[in-house]
């Protein structure tokens, strides 16, 4: 029931657009009704007293009725479907903006096929549950109400009796409710699982092509499209069963009517035409009782869909702005680690980390893989809050600061080379976006990015992402770098920037990378250790603590794990080249 408040209430702001709606489902109710009525008198008037003008009339009145009828009809429907469809845009929207206010954490949790199965399938199922249910409510219910009332004006004892089957239909029909309502639900988890599996096989498809998994995918697929057909069969099986159990039930009050009745008409107690139109409006009336009952079970599904939708939606993000944050302008670009502990889950990734970073520093992180860098800084634009212990901009807690303005001190360059569909300049922009074509040409030039840009066949206005010209991985790290540049932001997280780059690139990037570094603090991870070799300070990380700390220099002296990894990699590196 709260569900249901729920769904409702995002029809309000098109409140308009649903009694228009009633209106014209009075019309179209009013208009059965009064079919069903004027049986009686036709019967009365053309056969029995055979009145000629009532018989030249007829005619031009059904067609003048079933045309009102069919404007009424027209606009009932119209009006609803665009109000449902304006809702659930609503709600589809609210689902979107409230994913992307929810932290990292989540979206670790939630696989990206799976959610995007909610906003695209579990949304479209409660839309078309919506859609029925209103427009069945309001022209069902309406001529229902308007077919009652003639039944009980012809006979009210008959029509007793014809509607003491109608609360017995309510048991089976809230039963089977409740079944799809669950398996509604189920179904939609299947088919979030079919999304995801697309999602991973058409993001991964080169994987699959170069080890030759395509049999084994399309197997899951297969397995898993099977199971999400297993609930929806048992959801069409009581789909199918409503309606056969609904009429068997009816068929008791129309043999009780015909019975009773019969005997009313054969004693004369009632006129055979009157009788008749008992009859009809009782035929008319079955028809809109059995929609509105399968309107119930679309409902349940849309309930069930609804509930999944709302989950999202309700899903507090654990990252939010404080009650009183503190306000920072620009900060300087003092970057502190106090004492820092921290767990994804259950297990200790950081323990007690100290670090700080003075204004324009550049403190390069590297350990063996998993020893936490990423995660070290992960916690600074508070992707994760840290377990015990703070992180500081400038000696503020980032907990106390609005996240906005947070983010606005920090840019992150990172392996995973994210453009978007646009072109060269928008995707550039997105590191400020008021800023000038000149400010944007001058990021470029700063990522030794301006000369490639020319050469593409739109200049800057070239468009790149999914849809547009494929760039080379270096030059992609190059526009992420001019992004970066364009933000100007003080302090600078680069995770393995360089590391899925060729020497060459890597060389363009690196002198990119400096460019973006000067006067700002920066996190540097690396895996190749020659491009850290000038940093001010190299943390040593190795499961989850810092081991050492010091120049490339005074680490080599002491002899320690770096010294260890340098000799690692530049043994093998001189091999190599
Ligand atoms: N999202 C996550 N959820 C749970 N554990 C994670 C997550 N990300 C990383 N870890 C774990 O945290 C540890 C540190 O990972 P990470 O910071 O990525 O290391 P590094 O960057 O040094 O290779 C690893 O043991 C890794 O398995
Ligand atoms: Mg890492």
């Amino acid at each position: 029931m709260e569900t249901f408040k729920r769904l409702i209430r995002y029809s309000k702001p098109y409140w308009w657009r649903i009694v228009i709606s009633m209106v014209a489902s009075f019309g179209v109710g009013g208009t059965d009704a009064a079919v069903a009525y004027l049986v009686e008198p036709l019967m009365k008037r053309i056969f029995a007293e055979k009145n000629i003008v009532i018989f030249m009339i007829l005619p031009v009145a059904i067609l003048v009725l079933f045309l009102f009828r069919g404007v009424c009809r027209f606009l009932q429907d119209y009006f609803i479907r665009t109000a449902g469809q304006l809702a659930i845009q609503d709600i589809r929207n609210e689902v979107y903006q409230r994913t992307m206010g929810l932290s990292i954490r989540f979206f670790h949790r939630n696989p990206t096929g799976a959610l995007m199965s909610r906003i695209v399938n579990d949304v479209g199922q409660m839309q078309d549950g919506v859609a029925n249910v209103v427009t069945g409510l309001l022209r069902d219910g309406v001529t229902a109400v308007g077919l009652l009332g003639i039944i009980f004006y012809r006979n009210w004892k008959l029509a007793v009796i014809s509607l003491v089957v109608i609360p017995i239909t309510a048991v089976p029909a809230q039963k089977i409710g409740k079944r799809i309502k669950s398996l509604s639900k189920q179904s939609l988890g299947r088919m979030g699982e079919i999304t995801s599996i697309l999602q991973e096989t058409f993001s991964g498809i080169k994987v699959i092509k170069a080890f030759g998994l395509a049999d084994r995918k399309v197997g899951e697929f297969r397995a898993t499209n099977r199971s999400f057909y297993q609930f929806i069969r048992k959801t069409y099986k009581y789909d199918a069963l409503n309606a056969p159990i609904m009429e068997v039930i009816m068929a008791f009050g129309i043999a009780a009517v015909i019975w009773f009745g019969g005997k009313e008409v054969l004693s004369g107690r009632m006129t055979a035409e009157a009788f008749f139109s008992f009859v009809v409006a009782m035929g008319m009336l079955y028809s809109p009782i059995k929609k509105l009952l399968n309107a119930y079970s679309s409902v349940q599904k849309a309930l069930g869909a609804a509930e999944r939708v709302f989950e999202v939606i309700d899903e507090r993000p654990d990252i939010t702005d404080p009650a009183e944050p503190v306000t920072l302008g620009r900060a300087r670009g003092e970057v502190e680690l106090r004492n820092v502990t921290f767990s994804y889950e259950d297990e200790c990734v950081l323990r007690s980390v100290t670090l700080t970073a003075r204004k324009g520093e550049v403190v390069a992180l590297v350990g063996p893989s998993g020893a936490g860098k990423t995660t070290v800084m992960s916690l600074i634009p508070r992707f994760y809050d840290v377990t015990e212990g703070a992180v500081l901009i400038d000696g503020i807690d980032v907990r106390s600061l609005r996240v906005d303005d947070l983010m606005a001190q920090i840019a992150l360059v990172d392996q995973e080379t994210i453009l978007f569909n646009g072109t060269i300049a928008e995707n550039i922009r997105y590191g400020k976006s008021n800023a000038t074509d000149a400010e944007v040409e001058a990021a470029a030039r700063a990522a030794f990015a301006h000369d490639f840009i020319l050469e593409m066949p739109e200049g800057y206005a070239t468009p790149i992402g999914d849809r547009g010209v494929r760039l080379s991985g270096g030059q992609r790290q190059r526009l992420c770098i001019a992004r970066a540049i364009l933000k100007d932001a003080p302090v600078l997280l680069l995770d393995e920037a360089t590391s899925a780059l060729d020497t060459e690139s890597e060389h363009m990037v690196q002198q990119a990378l400096n460019n973006l570094m000067a006067n700002r603090t920066t996190f540097v991870i690396a895996h190749r250790l020659s491009t850290i070799l000038h940093a001010d300070r190299i943390v040593v990380m190795d499961k989850g603590e810092i081991v050492e700390v010091g120049t490339n220099d005074e680490l080599l002296a002491a002899g320690g794990l770096y010294r260890k990894l340098y000799d690692m990699q530049f043994s093998q590196g001189e091999a190599v080249r």
